[in-house]
């Protein structure tokens, strides 16, 4: 067992969600892990030894005194937030014709917009002296020069605003926190109620339960260095184009 001061204290925003829930999970589970705060706007998280559960509300003037709260230092902070729907339960668009402004200010706010305040809010929190460790979930289908087969406008375009906030920090942080690591990371095709009505053709040994992602995603964390900062990766630890 590693003592107090070694051990990691983390925090996990959208603990609510089918992937950050085992996040939590799989973190709270270890031995080099301290507590893990879980973080949900509004959902139920998982309960348990370790596991202090707070609310969060990214876009208001809040956030920075609920992050305060939670105290210093937090070695690991994971972003499992986001939505490929809009909240009424519309899209994602097959079409140009089906873009709309809100559709895209939806999207953008809650997948680009809502990691980048939490971002904001955490920096005070992160340890300068030692390794910290920021992970937004992203999105395959976010990348740029990946994309080849169109669809799903705002969900790609908000993934890909994100991926470039999470570089632009890295390179923020790596001055202010230079052991700091900032990635952006694809959870694979998950089971979750995010991927659940866009299963259909996904082969069955491609979609993962929430707990193998999360598995496989802290193990790509646990390997990620400062030098890696700013980049993109999916769940193996293979790094994405942006
Ligand atoms: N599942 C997949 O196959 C897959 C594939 C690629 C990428 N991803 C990415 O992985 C992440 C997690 O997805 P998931 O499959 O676990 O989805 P999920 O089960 O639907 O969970 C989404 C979580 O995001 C939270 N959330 C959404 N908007 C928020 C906001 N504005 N403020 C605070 N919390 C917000 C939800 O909180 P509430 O409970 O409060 O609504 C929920 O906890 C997403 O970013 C998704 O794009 C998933």
């Amino acid at each position: 067992m590693e003592s107090e001061a070694t051990m990691m204290r983390c925090a996990v925003f959208g603990a609510s969600g089918g992937i950050g829930a085992a996040l939590v999970r799989r973190l709270a589970a270890r031995d080099d892990v301290a507590v893990v705060f879980a973080g949900s706007r509004r959902g139920a998280v998982p309960t348990g030894a370790k596991i202090t559960p707070f609310r969060f509300a990214a876009m208001d003037d809040s956030l920075a005194d609920t992050v305060a709260a939670l105290g210093t230092p937090l070695d690991l902070v994971l972003v499992a937030t986001g939505r490929l729907t809009r909240a009424d339960g519309s899209g994602p668009e097959k079409a140009l014709r089906q873009v709309s402004a809100a559709g895209l200010h939806e999207l953008f706010a809650d997948n680009a917009i809502v990691p980048a305040l939490i971002a904001r809010a955490v920096q005070q929190l992160l340890p300068r002296d030692r390794r910290a460790v920021f992970a937004v979930l992203s999105a395959r289908v976010g990348s740029i020069g990946d994309n080849r087969l169109g669809g799903w406008h705002a969900y790609r375009a908000s993934k890909a605003a994100l991926n470039m906030l999470c570089r632009t920090i890295a390179i923020e942080w790596a001055r202010s926190h230079p052991q700091a690591v900032v990635a952006a990371l694809h959870p694979g095709t998950v089971d979750t109620g995010l991927s659940a009505p866009f299963q259909r053709g996904v082969a069955p040994d491609r979609l993962f339960t929430p707990d193998v992602s999360a598995a496989a995603l802290l193990d790509v964390i646990d390997r990620l260095q400062p030098a890696d900062s700013g980049g993109f990766f999916a769940w193996d630890g293979a790094p994405i184009p942006y």
